[in-house]
C-alpha cells in the first residue's frame, strides 16, 4: 500500500469528504480544500461521527480512528496543495468551473502531479484541454458513499498518458478499491446505465401512475434493489443528479431516452436536495420520512 502519497481533495461535500476518508485510511496525507469554511467544518464533524460509530461497532479501534483523523488537514488556502502527488477534484458538476479550477491548479502543483476529476458525467478530454499538460489529467469516479462503495471508474481522456493511467490504477487498487477502466463518454458506465432507473421512475410518478413511496417500495421489495430510485436521488442529491441527467441528455444530442425531469428540476431549484439539505422527495427533518407533497 502506498503510505506516503500526498493527496489533495478539492471540494469537501458528499464526495470529497468520502474520498478524503478513503485516502487517509490507506495512509495518505490528505489536504481537503474547500472555498466554504462551513463545508469544511461539516466534513470534519461528520468524519468524527462516522469513525466514532465504527469504533462503537468495533470495526476499528481508537488508535486507527486517530490515525485517520490525523492524516487529514482542512484548508481554504490553495497554496497548501502545492506539494501534492495527486489532486482529486470533487466540486460542483459544472464544466466551466471545473476547467477554471484545473487551469489554476497547474500554477501551484509540480509538473508531475496527477490531476483527477471525480465528475459523474463531464468530458475528461474537455477538462484536460484546460491544462498546459493535459496528459496528466484523468477521471477517477468514486461512488457514494466513497468509503463503502467498492467500484471506482478510472477514465483516461484521449490526452492522458499511459504512465498516468498506470499510476492511477495502482493507487486506487492500493486503496483497496476495484477499478473499472471506462471510456470518456457521457456518464461513463454506471451513470449511463443508471439514467433510465431514475427517469422511468420519475415518469411513472409524473404520469400519476404511482406515488414515489410506492415506487421505492416496489423496487426494494419486489425488485430487490437496496434503495428505491427516489431514495437514491435524495441520497445522491437532486441538484447533482439533475445536473448529471442534463449533461448526459445534452451530450447525447438530446436523445429523449435521457430527458431530464421538471419534477426533479423544481426540487433542485427549491434547494430540496435530499438528505444533505434535510428535504427532497422525502422530508428528513421529521421523525418518519414522509412524502413532501
Ligand atoms: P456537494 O455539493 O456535496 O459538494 C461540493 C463541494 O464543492 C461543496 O462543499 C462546495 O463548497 C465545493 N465547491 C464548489 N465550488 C468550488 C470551488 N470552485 N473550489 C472549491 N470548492 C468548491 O457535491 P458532491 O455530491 O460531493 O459532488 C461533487 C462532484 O462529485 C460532482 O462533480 C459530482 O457530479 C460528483 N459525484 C457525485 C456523486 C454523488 O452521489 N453525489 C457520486 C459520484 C460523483
Amino acid at each position: 500500500m502506498e503510505t506516503n502519497l500526498k493527496v489533495a481533495v478539492i471540494g469537501s461535500g458528499t464526495m470529497g469528504s468520502g474520498i478524503a476518508q478513503v485516502a487517509a485510511t490507506a495512509g495518505c496525507h490528505v489536504h481537503l480544500y474547500d472555498t466554504n469554511h462551513a463545508a469544511l467544518e461539516k466534513s470534519e464533524n461528520n468524519l468524527e461521527t462516522t469513525l466514532s460509530r465504527l469504533v462503537e461497532k468495533e470495526k476499528i479501534d481508537e488508535t486507527e480512528k486517530d490515525r485517520i483523523i490525523n492524516n487529514i488537514s482542512y484548508t481554504t488556502t490553495f497554496a497548501e496543495l502545492s506539494h501534492s502527488d495527486l489532486v482529486i477534484e470533487a466540486i460542483v458538476e459544472n464544466l466551466d468551473i471545473k476547467r477554471k479550477l484545473f487551469s489554476e491548479l497547474e500554477n501551484y502543483v509540480a509538473p508531475e502531479t496527477i490531476l483527477a476529476s471525480n465528475t459523474s458525467s463531464l468530458s475528461i478530454a474537455s477538462i484536460a484541454a484546460s491544462c498546459q499538460k493535459p496528459e496528466r489529467v484523468i477521471g477517477i469516479h468514486f461512488f457514494n458513499p466513497a468509503p463503502l462503495m467498492q467500484l471506482v471508474e478510472v477514465i483516461p481522456a484521449i490526452q492522458t498518458s499511459e504512465e498516468v493511467l498506470e499510476k492511477t490504477v495502482q493507487t486506487i487498487t492500493d486503496w483497496k478499491k476495484v477499478v473499472a477502466i471506462a471510456k470518456d463518454t457521457p456518464g461513463f458506465i454506471v451513470n449511463r446505465v443508471a439514467r433510465p432507473f431514475y427517469s422511468e421512475a420519475l415518469r411513472i410518478y409524473e404520469e400519476g401512475k404511482a406515488d414515489f413511496a410506492s415506487i421505492d417500495w416496489s423496487m426494494k421489495t419486489i425488485g430487490g434493489f437496496r434503495m428505491g430510485p427516489f431514495e437514491l436521488m435524495d441520497f445522491i442529491g437532486n441538484d447533482v443528479n439533475y445536473t448529471v441527467t442534463e449533461t448526459v441528455f445534452t451530450a447525447f444530442y438530446f436523445d429523449p431516452r435521457y430527458k431530464p425531469s421538471f419534477t426533479q428540476k423544481r426540487l433542485s431549484e427549491a434547494c430540496y436536495f435530499g438528505r444533505k439539505s434535510g428535504r427532497g422527495f422525502y422530508n428528513y427533518n421529521s421523525e418518519l420520512p414522509k412524502p413532501t407533497e
